[in-house]
């Protein structure tokens, strides 16, 4: 199958590296001719793990390729997938201007039938707009049919969720065209659910809502655990054993960030208020995220006192563990904060610094190091549950720090082995450790 994508943003590149990885030919269009080179040359420019490597493979069997032209990138394509980002306006709602060009781009270049696949996360009724945008372009008289076929990756495990998903959703009114991505799909062997083009829209939104509706519920049960003495991890454990809501997606911590939770969840609101429906349990999910950093700040400002010219070590800056992405990152609220109160802030992250310099500015000090993050300091907030912070030994805490007095927004550590080590620890939806029997109260042990 002949097979363009238009969009090598993070959706637009998986999707075109693991279709040319089952035998597709694929071409990915883009509008930087920068980055079309970078991409020419097997650079992916996105942190992800695994796909470096496939991208290479499949230019070098000549199954991937990537061009700055749709003139020249859509010749020939039986199937074309829109993947252009959907940013967020103003109001929350998702701005469509690219998928408008995109369909634009696809009306004016195509010259047989085709079938337009949409992978960006569009609101109900967009794909119905996109057809009607190509129709009023169309150049040559083609059959165009279109389908809403939504992804589901997670950033860091993108590659692997696209081997081994759990569905892969097909929405559309034109059966010839449904069994057309149904075979494209098929290598993957993930079961595929059929449907119309206004629900597979809407399940790719209420999927993402759900999700972070059970983060921000698990939230909420933490911080009630704090006030009873309950312990969120055994809570959620418990929860979990019930088939009927499971484990997953009940770590408590500082929030939900990242490219799609924020950014989706604002968009079904504004979506719902478009039809007079006021979603009110999504807006308590959203503002209950909004304060989860800061419900860790207070309780360190409460600990502390004051933050002025101390040294706060920060660990970790991406919105989670596995990549450089800083976008709605908890840590970006909270070391905007400290800042705020006259912190010294030092803050630590393996990859994901470039970005965060960009977003966070040169007023704290960054560092790939945790020992040269940890060094000297009065209190460390855990941020980012990369590997490497679970794996910090909790003496190394004490020792690096000039009071080891730790805030975990991640719950890294058991507190059993808290326990037993020489620090003051607080985390979400747990007792607090302050062994102040071992160090002297203030936090001035040293
Ligand atoms: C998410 C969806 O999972 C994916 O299906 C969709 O296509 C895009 O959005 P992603 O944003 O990459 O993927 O990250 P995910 O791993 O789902 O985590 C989202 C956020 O929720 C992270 O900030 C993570 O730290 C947080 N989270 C997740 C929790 O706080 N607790 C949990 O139990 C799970």
């Amino acid at each position: 199958m002949k097979i363009a994508v238009i969009g090598t943003g993070y959706v637009g590149l998986v999707t075109g590296v693991c279709l040319s990885d089952i035998g597709h030919t694929v071409i990915c269009i883009d509008v930087d001719q920068e980055k079309v080179k970078r991409l020419q040359s097997g650079d992916p420019i996105i942190y992800e793990p695994g796909l470096e490597d496939l991208m290479k493979k499949n230019i070098e069997k000549s199954r991937l390729s990537f061009s700055g032209n749709h003139q020249t990138g859509l010749a020939g394509a039986e199937v074309v997938y829109i993947a252009v980002g959907t940013p967020q306006n103003h109001d929350g709602s998702a701005n469509l201007n690219y998928i408008e060009a995109a369909a634009t781009d696809i009306a004016k270049n195509i010259t047989q039938d085709t079938v337009v696949v949409t992978k960006s996360t569009v609101p109900v009724g967009t794909n119905q707009h996109i057809k009607e945008v190509i129709t009023v372009n169309l150049v040559h008289p083609v059959k165009v049919t279109v389908v809403s076929n939504p992804e589901f990756l997670r950033e860091g495990s993108a590659i692997q969720d696209t081997f081994s998903g759990d569905r892969i959703v097909i929405g559309t009114d034109d059966e010839q065209a449904a069994y057309i991505i149904e075979e494209i799909n098929q290598p993957f062997g993930i079961p595929v659910y059929k449907t119309d083009i206004a629900s597979a829209e809407m399940i790719k939104y209420a999927s993402n809502a759900f999700l972070a509706t059970k983060i921000s519920f698990i939230n909420e049960i933490a911080n009630i655990c704090e006030k009873t003495g309950a312990n969120v991890d055994a809570v959620a454990a418990g929860m979990g054993l019930d088939n009927r809501i499971g484990p997953k997606f009940l770590s408590a911590g500082l929030g939900y960030g990242g490219s799609c939770f924020p950014k989706d969840t604002n968009a079904l609101v504004q979506l719902a208020g478009n039809h007079e429906h006021d979603f009110k349990l999504l807006k308590s999910v959203i503002e209950v995220n909004n304060n989860q950093p800061l419900h860790l700040f207070q309780k360190a400002k409460q600990r502390l006192g004051d933050f002025k010219g101390k040294k706060i070590a920060v660990l970790g800056l991406a919105f989670k563990p596995n990549t450089d992405d800083m976008r709605e990152a908890p840590s970006t609220l909270l070391i905007q904060q400290l800042l705020e109160e006259g912190a010294n802030v030092t803050a630590f992250d393996p990859i994901a610094i470039e970005n965060a310099r960009r977003i966070l500015g040169d007023g704290l000090t960054y560092s790939e190091s945790i020992d040269e993050t940890l060094q000297d300091a009065e209190a460390t907030f855990i941020v980012t549950d990369w590997e490497k912070v679970k794996n910090i030994d909790l003496a190394t805490l004490e020792q690096r720090m000039k009071y080891p007095i730790v805030f975990d927004g991640r719950n890294c550590f058991a507190l059993e082995a808290v326990k037993t080590a020489n620090i003051e620890y607080y985390s979400m939806g747990r007792s607090d450790i302050a062994n102040r029997e071992k160090l002297a109260v203030g936090g001035s042990n040293k």
